[in-house]
């Protein structure tokens, strides 16, 4: 095992700060987030979801963070070292999990490295000619030229995590972050200055209270779990990284600003243009690959949109995977491998491991009646990361400590008694129990 002095760290809070919004901020907020929030009673919806991230996000990633940072080590190691063999594979779960959606998170990674590079040439040409249905289908169903572009991602992931915590992660989220809000921010003065985009905003954020059930509030739970990259050993790893003297409540609390901030921004985004052209308000891989280049088709610079477009994906998919990337990579480094070999066995282990998903819409490859890249999906995102995330709220509530606990997440005396107790209370009790009510509820296999 590696002397934790010599473990690396992030040099500064705001490199973790936005190492850790860079992995929250994804295609769950830029694919999911707009439409849930759209089709479940839009501000209400919002309102909703907040009151969700403030009481039980903020929790359990504190929780993460917490834990990561007293272990100072991969999530396995940590919870060997804080509670004893028997909580090992808790950690190993969460790694196992960040291995299994890299290998499908790096599949659609391609897809987004290919339209990218499409936006140059010819997408926006054939999104005119109405022909975006048909690329997507014959993209899909080609293997080699996904698991092509699967490749390309994985190959830009691991550059980055080669080059270790500072000089890779640190450094190339310092520069992608502000470069996904500037992309972000042009597109939204596109989107709400087109004529007709105000059907747009008022289906995302007409307050429509009638449409919030008992089915909204775990809506937003199970989103905000899986936009926030709580449950799979990203977030503590990570935390395992940040200098002991930096405050973890209010980084925390930055980090998952950040990410609403992106999802809601990610909806003015879309709707203002879906709704200004007439297109049907999607999610997911229809709305990103064939509905948004026909939008660009009819806007004058569509090019350039385009590009813009898919650049903030881009950036969006690559810090998020460099974080999933680095779970499984820093097992190895504490064990004590060199990086660089480390980061190479596993990001092509996890390639090979997502030929499967890239296959799959080929019309190959099911689970049940689920594609095989949907199953590995539902495996990750509704089994293990709700399970691993409550257990991490339970190990801290429970396990841990409390004195220790206490001068841990209050280092710097930045959290008050009041505060502290009743954030023990949430992990104690509220969030495992909220968790649990998803899980049950939301599992269909
Ligand atoms: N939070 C990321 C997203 O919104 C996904 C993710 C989950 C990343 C778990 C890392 C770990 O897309």
């Amino acid at each position: 095992m590696i002397d934790e002095k010599k473990r690396e760290s992030f040099g500064s809070r705001i490199g973790f700060v936005l190492a850790a919004a860079g992995s929250a901020v994804g295609l769950g907020n830029l694919w999911k987030f707009p439409y849930i929030a759209g089709r479940n009673g839009g501000a209400a919806f919002l309102f909703i979801y907040i009151v969700i991230i403030v009481c039980i996000g903020i929790t359990a990633m504190m929780a993460e963070v917490l834990i990561g940072r007293m272990g100072r080590l991969n999530a396995a190691d940590t919870f060997e070292k804080l509670g004893g063999k028997k909580w090992k594979p808790v950690g190993l779960a969460g790694i196992l999990c960040t291995f299994i959606i890299l290998s499908y998170y790096s599949v659609i990674g391609g897809w987004i490295v290919k339209y990218f590079f499409m936006s140059f040439t010819d997408l926006i040409e054939q999104a005119g000619a109405g022909k975006t249905g048909e690329i997507f289908g014959a993209f899909v169903s080609n293997p080699s030229q996904v698991i092509f572009y699967q490749g390309i991602f994985m190959l830009i992931t691991a550059l980055v995590v080669l080059f270790g915590i500072k000089g890779g992660i640190e450094r190339s989220c310092k520069i992608m972050m502000p470069m996904l809000f500037v992309a972000m921010l042009v597109l939204i003065i596109r989107a709400v200055t087109l004529p007709g985009a105000m059907a747009g905003i008022e289906f995302y954020l007409k307050p429509d209270f009638s449409k919030v059930t008992s089915e909204t509030w775990l809506a937003a739970l199970g989103q905000g779990f899986f936009s926030l990259s709580l449950g799979a050993g990203a977030i503590m790893i990570y935390g395992s990284y940040l200098p002991k003297t930096e405050n973890i409540v209010s980084s925390v609390k930055q980090i998952c600003f950040i990410d609403t901030a992106v999802a809601f921004l990610a909806g003015l985004m879309i709707f203002p243009a879906v709704f200004a052209f007439g297109a049907e308000p999607a999610a997911g891989p229809g709305l990103t690959f064939i509905t948004v280049p026909t939008l660009f088709a009819k806007m004058s610079g569509g090019v350039v949109f385009a590009v813009i477009f898919f650049l903030l994906f881009f950036v969006a998919a690559l810090t998020s995977s460099i974080s999933l990337l680095e779970c499984s990579t820093g097992y190895f480094v504490d064990h004590g491998m060199d990086r660089k070999l480390a980061t190479l066995i596993t990001a092509a282990l996890i390639f090979l491991t997502g030929i499967p998903s890239a296959y799959s819409l080929s019309g190959g490859l099911k689970i049940g009646s689920r594609d095989f890249i949907d199953a590995a999906g539902y495996l990750t995102d509704s089994i293990m990361m709700p399970l691993c995330s409550m257990f991490c709220c339970i190990f801290v509530g429970w396990i841990l400590n409390r004195e220790l606990v206490k001068r841990e997440a209050t280092s710097d005396g930045k959290i008050g008694f009041g505060s502290f107790n009743i954030w023990m209370m949430m992990v104690k009790f509220v969030a495992p129990a909220a968790i649990l009510v998803i899980f049950f509820t939301g599992l269909k296999w």
